[in-house]
């Protein structure tokens, strides 16, 4: 079952303002290929993103869950939007720029699939493309699973995020997101919306061996234009398309 069934509904009130999000993928737009007219977002989500970009670029977004999509096509009636897999997807076509942002590659649980998503992504980049990427390290999840849950009220309920972690034999970070949402229906009465969603991070020695394959790094970053290390919060990529 895919994830964000449950959380969908509640993902743009919990999650953080996305405009800074949006703003650096329009720099690296602007830096890389100012002439984009095509731009396909991977784990689009609830279009948070393609409805804040700056870029004239025609838009396409592609999500595995149908309930994030639901909500893109009101907030991006203009994308076209597309069911399925980042990791195994065919569209008959090729983009200027692709995206996959806020640690959505992150939820790919094992390395293949992150293998296989940069191989659908260099089949669906022009000549030139750029792919703008970000990874949560496994130092931002192992940081997160040593906190205590995060709890966040909202006019309407309460969230609780419990992330726990592990790391594997092979040095991959494993978590679980633990999300509770209690929706109050009524003066004294809460519904309870559950579930659970994983992560793994690889060490950004991994990521960059993969980018390598098919790619030239043009940046890469942490959150605050550092040299990325495994320690970041996250590693921000920008990365052209060779043959
Ligand atoms: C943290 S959200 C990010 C959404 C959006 N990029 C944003 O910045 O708000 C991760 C998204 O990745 C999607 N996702 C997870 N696994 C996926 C997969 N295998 N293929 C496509 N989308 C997937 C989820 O459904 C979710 O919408």
């Amino acid at each position: 079952m895919p994830a964000y069934e449950h959380f969908a509904a509640f993902y743009d009130i919990v999650m953080d303002d996305p405009g800074p999000r949006a703003e650096r993928v329009d720099t690296a737009i602007e830096r890389f290929r100012p002439d984009a007219g095509s731009l396909l977002e991977l784990g689009c989500g609830t279009g948070a993103i393609l409805a804040r970009l700056n870029t004239a670029a025609e838009l396409t977004g592609l999500d595995l869950s149908p309930e994030m999509l639901a909500i893109a096509g009101r907030t991006v009636p203009g994308a076209h939007l597309i069911l399925g897999d980042m990791s195994d997807f065919d569209l008959g076509r090729r983009f200027d720029v692709i995206i996959c942002v806020f640690d959505s590659i992150n939820h790919l649980m094992n390395v293949a699939a992150w293998a296989s998503l940069m191989r659908c992504v260099h089949a669906h980049l022009a000549d030139d493309g750029i792919f703008v990427l970000d990874v949560n390290t496994i130092g931002e999840l192992r940081r997160l699973g040593d906190e205590l849950p995060w709890v966040y009220d909202f006019d309407g309920g309460t969230a609780i995020i419990d992330v726990t972690f592990a790391e594997d034999a092979h040095g991959v970070g494993v978590s679980d997101w633990d999300l509770r949402v209690f929706e109050q229906v009524n003066a004294s009465r809460y519904e309870l919306h559950h579930e659970r969603i994983g992560e793994i991070a690889l060490p950004l020695d991994r990521v960059r061996r993969l980018a390598a394959d098919g790619f030239d790094l043009l940046d890469e970053v942490d959150e605050e234009g550092l040299p990325a290390t495994d320690e970041s919060v996250k590693a921000h990529f920008v990365l052209r398309r060779v043959n």
